[in-house]
Parts: C-alpha cells; sequence; structure tokens
C-alpha cells in the first residue's frame, strides 16, 4: 500500500509551492481570528526552518507521512508544536495541491516562456546575419524556389511566437486560486479566499468548490503547448540532422553539439539535434498520459489524480533541456553559404521566375507559360544544363518571341529579390523582419 500511494517521491518537487501556500493561508487564518499573533510567527518561523532544512538537503522526507503536505505539516508540529496542528483548518489537501500544482505549472510557465524568448532572439540574430544568403526552399523535400536562410530561420521564430503566446493564454486561465475549496464543498470557516488568492498572485479565487479540485486542465492545456512546442523543436532538428548530412552539406556544427563515431573516424553525428527530436516523445506521452488519467473520474477529487504530476515534471525537464540544446546549435551551426546558394540553384529552381517572366513580359496565361517552361526545363535536362545554360537560339524554337533579359530572372540572387510580397523571402524583407523581431524580443 504505501509503495502504491506514497508521492513523497516526486510531489517534494512542489515544496516551495507548498510553504508559499501555507504562509497565505496562515496569514489569512490570522486575520479572521483563527490563529493568534504567537501562532502565526511561530507557524512563519516553522515554515522558514524548514526551507532551510529542504534547501541544505537536511529534511527527513519520511514514505510514512505519504506526500510532500504531511511531511512538511507534521515536521511543523514536531517542531513548534500545537500551532501546526491549527494551520490545517478549513483546508484539505485537495484544494492544497491543486493550489500548489497551479503555483509550480505558472513558475515553469514564466521559466519557459523567457527560455523560448532566448531561442527566438539567437534564431533572429542568425537570421539578420543570412537574410540575403541563398538555400534551395522546398516542398515534400524537392528543390521548389529558392529562398535566403533568414527567411527559413524566422520561420522557427513565428512558431516560436506562437508557442509562448499559447503559454500566455494558459497562464491567464490558470491564473485562479483553489485554496478554500477544502475537500469538495466548501468550509463553514469564515475565510477570505480574495486575500489568500491575492497573497499567492493569482487573479481570482476560483467559483466552484467542485471543479477547484478536481480540474487539471491547467495542466493539460500546458502540455498541449509543451507537445506542439516540442514538435515545432523536433521539426527544426530534423532539419538541422538533414543539412549536416553530407549529401547536403548546409551547415556545419562544431564538437560542441556532435559526436564521433568509436568506429568511422570521419563521422560527426548530430546527436543533439537527434536527442532534441526524440525529447518530443516524452512529451507528447506525458500529454497522452494525463489525458488517459483523467478521463473517467468523476466529480470530485480521486487518488488518480496524484498521477498528475510525474508527467509534466518529465515533460518540463525534457522540453528545458531541449529549448536550450536548441539555443546552443542555433548560436553554434556554421552555415556553408556558398554551397546552399549553388545548390539554391540547382534542381530548375527558377522555373517559377522564367514562368512569371513569360506572364509579366509576354503577356502569357499562366498555363500557357507553366506549359512553356515545362519544355523548356526537359529541354534543359536533356542537355544535362540548368535553364541558363540554354541559348537564347535554343529557348526561340520552344517560344520565338522570348528575349535576352529573360536571363535576368533565372538567377538565384534576382528570384529571392523578386519575393517582395509580404512576408516574401526577398533578402529586404527578411531583414526587415528579423530587426523586427530583434526589436520586439530585446
Ligand atoms: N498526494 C495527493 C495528490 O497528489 C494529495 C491529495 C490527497 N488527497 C486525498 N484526499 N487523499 O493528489
Amino acid at each position: 500500500m504505501q509503495e502504491i500511494n506514497a508521492s513523497i517521491g516526486f510531489d517534494r518537487k512542489l515544496w516551495r509551492q507548498d510553504i508559499r501556500g501555507s504562509r497565505a493561508h496562515a496569514a489569512m487564518l490570522a486575520s479572521i481570528g483563527l490563529l493568534d499573533k504567537q501562532e502565526l510567527g511561530a507557524i512563519e518561523t516553522g515554515l522558514d526552518t524548514i526551507a532551510r532544512e529542504i534547501e541544505a538537503g537536511r529534511f527527513p522526507f519520511s514514505d510514512d507521512l505519504e506526500d510532500i503536505h504531511m511531511n512538511i505539516e507534521a515536521r511543523l508540529t514536531e517542531r513548534i508544536g500545537e500551532a501546526g496542528k491549527r494551520l490545517h483548518t478549513a483546508r484539505s489537501r485537495n484544494d492544497q495541491v491543486a493550489t500548489d500544482f497551479r503555483l509550480w505549472v505558472r513558475d515553469a510557465i514564466d521559466g519557459i516562456g523567457a527560455q523560448i524568448g532566448d531561442l527566438m532572439a539567437v534564431l533572429a540574430t542568425r537570421a539578420a546575419q543570412h537574410a540575403a544568403d541563398p538555400m534551395p526552399g522546398f516542398t515534400h523535400l524537392q528543390t521548389a524556389q529558392p529562398v535566403t536562410f533568414g527567411h527559413h530561420l524566422l520561420a522557427y521564430v513565428e512558431m516560436l511566437a506562437r508557442d509562448r503566446a499559447r503559454l500566455a493564454d494558459c497562464r491567464a486561465r490558470l491564473n485562479e486560486c483553489p485554496l478554500g475549496s477544502a475537500a469538495l464543498a466548501g468550509t463553514s470557516f469564515p475565510i477570505d479566499r480574495d486575500a489568500t488568492a491575492a497573497a499567492l498572485g493569482f487573479d481570482r479565487p476560483t467559483a466552484n468548490s467542485l471543479d477547484a479540485v478536481s480540474d487539471r486542465d491547467f495542466a493539460l492545456e500546458f502540455l498541449g503547448a509543451a507537445a506542439i512546442s516540442a514538435m515545432h523543436l523536433s521539426r527544426f532538428a530534423e532539419e538541422i540532422v538533414i543539412w549536416c548530412s553530407a549529401p547536403y552539406r548546409f551547415i556545419r556544427l562544431s564538437d560542441a553539439f556532435t559526436t564521433g563515431s568509436s568506429i568511422m573516424p570521419q563521422k560527426r553525428n548530430p546527436d543533439a539535434a537527434e536527442l532534441v527530436r526524440a525529447k518530443t516523445g516524452r512529451v507528447t506521452g506525458a500529454l497522452v498520459s494525463l489525458l488517459t488519467v483523467m478521463k473517467g473520474l468523476p466529480l470530485a477529487y480521486a487518488k488518480d489524480m496524484q498521477e498528475d504530476k510525474e508527467p509534466v515534471f518529465e515533460a518540463v525537464t525534457a522540453w528545458t533541456l531541449a529549448l536550450a540544446a536548441t539555443a546552443g546549435m542555433a548560436r553554434d551551426l556554421t552555415p556553408d553559404t556558398a554551397r546552399m546558394r549553388e545548390m539554391a540553384g540547382s534542381g530548375f529552381a527558377t522555373a517559377t521566375d522564367l514562368a512569371d517572366w513569360l506572364v509579366r513580359v509576354l503577356r502569357l496565361p499562366f498555363r500557357e507559360a507553366h506549359h512553356v517552361t515545362g519544355r523548356l526545363v526537359a529541354m534543359a535536362e536533356a542537355k544535362g544544363v540548368d535553364l541558363a545554360g540554354l541559348s537564347l537560339a535554343e529557348m526561340q524554337t520552344v517560344l520565338a518571341g522570348i528575349t535576352q533579359d529573360v536571363f535576368d530572372v533565372l538567377t538565384v540572387d534576382a528570384s529571392v529579390a523578386s519575393r517582395t510580397s509580404y512576408g516574401g523571402t526577398a533578402p529586404a524583407n527578411v531583414a526587415a523582419q528579423a530587426a523586427r523581431w530583434l526589436k520586439a524580443l530585446a
């Protein structure tokens, strides 16, 4: 029973929040005359001492006492006697754990939000450096049209901004205080829930005691945001893996983020990127795990809900590490701009530019321009050259009206420079977007 029942092995992580909650509760009890001045003083000093003991690793955690709430309360009573026994007036572990866990998730949101901001700043800085460096843009992982490396990096800044906004939304909904809901029905004591809510930095007390002790939406929403964000990090990690591979050679990672092979001396494996990709499994798993724990529970509290913490703790560890490793790699990577430029021009990447030129200059309908371009690509392919490698005379055998000017749009630089539509990849756009982000993040 003890082994399956005790949560102290993992919920000791909540000790700071538990002490914060108890201080707010004690102060409120004193304000309504349920504790006298001496009792409140003894509780406050006792909790301070306990915090120091835990911080120093000297606290005698005990499995017999089941969880962090009973461990701290028992220790308090051991140290200060009678007053310690009065602390649990008008509360239950049900509202206590709901409060502690909300505080913990809120702290995690603040830390991770800042970390996402750091990663965005690193990516925006790199994007500003490479606003004009072309690389192949892909769809279906087939060369599609040239883009700039800066544009590609800023795509991730946009994703991360949404990840951060999801956390902010989650924080706003989470920020109601369950304390005072007691076991499930509220309490007969004349407690001041506005005071405890304010003392703990919540916007207001929760409005329904049954909901307050049995709601774990805040944790689920947090894990949903985590899963989406981890998925974004995993996509970037996957690109890093592809870009570092020998056939691509778009970027190099230093020894700081790669490992050697024990048998093949030439290898530099992008292990950090692979592990960022893999950590996503834990985060998504945590979300599915808690959804599954919650789905069959009748109101109000059930012990099942003790299983809410480990998935959240594990997700935070994995997410934090993935963010840190990604920021490290984004700082560390050296793009091979010459190689990317060369590849940006391969695979007939400027075929769309040719078709657009036929529309713009020769007034061909786009469908016809598409067809003419297709024939020119086939001709170039047969001759083993790219589009700019065809002579004007050869092009004119497909369409007599083509003029020398067409060659101006076939270069990679002309292609990216022409994509000036809002949100497009033109270097001027990319530089402006990078500057906008850097300013917003400063
Ligand atoms: N350790 C418990 C948890 O994490 C605290 C709440 C216990 N409540 C109860 N009614 N047994 O959920």
